[in-house]
């Protein structure tokens, strides 16, 4: 049966698979990371576009100001499922993260999906990342005066309005494809974004964020809250509460990725001390910055501004609106510098997010192809540089054509949705390995179980409802193509059933 607990990995077989107990052998990954650094990788995945890029949309046409609530609602739902996370990463610290943490408790198939599902919380959540990426450097250049294409920067189903009234439309999103290959091409090399690295990129965007908060909170126009809470339309998702709660499962993208510390387990050096802390110190910081940066962004600029904002980076139109009114009845910025620093330290921090999003996406199906799931070109590693190179290569192919032409809504919404069922998922298999193995030593116990996951899977069900039918549907596509695959080849490859099945006879 496709269900069947048979198909369950044992957590003492993961262990040994993974040197869990410091077994380590040639092919293990390096032990070097400390809690400060797997908190620096936390905010470092965690920070970016969700914040700069999506968070304007979303004041803009589902929730005003009020996107502050969506904010809270969103943190709510994603600290119940950290806390899932922080139970599993400390007790099964390996790198396939909930792909790994499913096969240990809902079996194969349940794995399979998850896995599969990953695809849409990394691969395309990095063409999101880089999409909004190409929107700032597009913003960046036209500070000199030199105005990119709108053919070349947009996909074909965005336009931009020129200054002229006119509407030029997209055809390729090249800057969104070049960022993406020059990640993953420093994948390849093997140039692994070190802690230092990431520590001076979070640094940065920690510092950027802290600025326009300090800064911004001088030129909140309270006028600007009111109504804080804009009326329904009459649509669902348009304002409104149910506006909010929409909002909330947009403005998710900007958290994901505290689980991506979850895939560095076999890099931490006391992953079951550490996970823990690196997986909800980094969401309990940035739910803190998010909310004020939220607030400021809302206050000093109407929500009205971010409108048709496609295209147009809206921290941009924030900091524009930071100053004081001129005779001409415009507003002379106060800080026009501020613009330029911010937009090169956005462009540096969707850098490092691309880069560890591709890194997870790589590592799942790194996991995958070892348990024949996949085929082995997934697994197979470069003889000099050590990485997945053939892996990286196909999903710098994969992840490029999304950049080049989705827009970035459908790209965004898809992440979060596949983002939210792999929390779902999670916060499942912590109930079900309470009741199947009550005794496992846990370093880290999720409190009230079951209630916090119970919690956990109704947010985030709440949040994938508000979700538009486009992106369910597109969903369900995605996981009837996956199951194709796993019929077609998965289960016929399986390790864990040949094994099971060479043991029967
Ligand atoms: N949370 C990450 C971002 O907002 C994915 O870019």
């Amino acid at each position: 049966m496709i269900f069947s607990s048979r198909f369950v990995k044992s957590i003492t077989d993961l262990h040994e698979e993974h040197g869990v107990h410091g077994n380590s052998s040639e092919h293990s990954l390096k032990r070097t990371l400390g809690a400060p650094s797997l908190v620096a990788l936390g905010i470092g995945a965690i920070i970016g576009a969700g914040l700069f890029s999506i968070t304007g949309g979303a004041a803009a046409h589902n929730a005003g100001p009020a996107v502050t609530i969506s904010f809270v609602i969103a943190a709510i739902a994603c600290g119940f499922a950290g806390l899932c996370y922080a139970e599993f990463a400390s007790m099964i610290p390996v790198a396939g993260s909930a792909y790994t943490y499913s096969y240990a408790t809902m079996g194969e198939f349940m794995a399979w999906i998850i896995g599969w599902d990953l695809v849409l919380e990394y691969a395309v959540g990095a063409a999101t990342v880089a999409i909004s990426w190409s929107r700032y450097l597009v913003k960046f250049f036209a500070y000199y005066d030199i105005h990119l294409p709108a053919a070349l920067t947009l996909s074909p189903f965005n336009s931009v309005t020129l200054i002229d009234g006119t509407t030029a439309s997209g055809m390729i999103n090249l800057p969104a494809v070049f960022i993406v290959v020059m990640m993953s091409l420093l994948l390849i090399k093997g140039t692994k974004e070190s802690a230092t690295v990431n520590g001076v990129i979070v640094a940065l965007k920690i510092a950027v964020v802290l600025i326009f908060i300090a800064l911004g909170w001088a030129y909140i126009n309270t006028a600007n809250y009111t109504p804080y809470i804009p009326e329904n339309t009459g649509n669902f998702g348009d304002f409104g509460w149910s506006g909010i709660v929409r909002a909330a499962g947009i403005i998710f993208f900007a958290y994901i990725g505290f689980d991506a510390v979850s895939t560095a387990a076999q890099e931490a050096k006391n992953p079951k001390r550490d996970m823990p802390i690196g997986i909800l110190v980094s969401l309990a910081i940035c739910t803190v910055l998010y909310i004020l940066f939220a607030h400021v962004m809302t206050g000093v600029a109407n929500y009205t501004s971010f409108q048709g904002a496609d295209g147009i980076a809206p921290v941009a139109v924030a900091i524009d609106h930071m100053g004081n009114m001129g005779a001409d009845g415009k507003i002379i910025p106060a800080f026009p510098w501020l613009n330029k620093a911010i937009i090169i330290a956005i462009l540096a921090g969707y850098s490092s997010v691309i880069m560890v999003m591709l890194m997870g996406q790589t590592r799942v199906f790194f996991s995958m192809s070892k348990d024949g799931l996949l085929p082995k070109i997934f697994s197979d590693v470069h003889p000099k540089f050590q990485t997945p190179w053939k892996s990286n290569i196909l999903f710098m192919v994969f992840v490029s054509l999304f950049a080049a032409f989705v827009p970035a809504d459908v790209v965004g919404e898809m992440t979060s949705i596949g983002t939210l069922l792999a929390f779902v998922l999670v916060c499942f298999g912590i109930i079900v390995l309470r009741k199947a193995q009550p005794d496992l030593p846990r370093a880290f116990k999720t409190p009230f179980v079951p209630v916090v996951p119970i919690l956990g899977i109704l947010a985030c069900l709440a949040m994938m409802a508000s979700l538009p039918g486009d992106t369910w549907l597109r969903l369900i596509i995605w996981l009837a193509l996956g199951f194709v695959i796993y019929f077609g080849y998965g289960m016929k490859h399986s390790v864990l059933r040949k094994k099971i099945g060479a043991a029967r006879q």
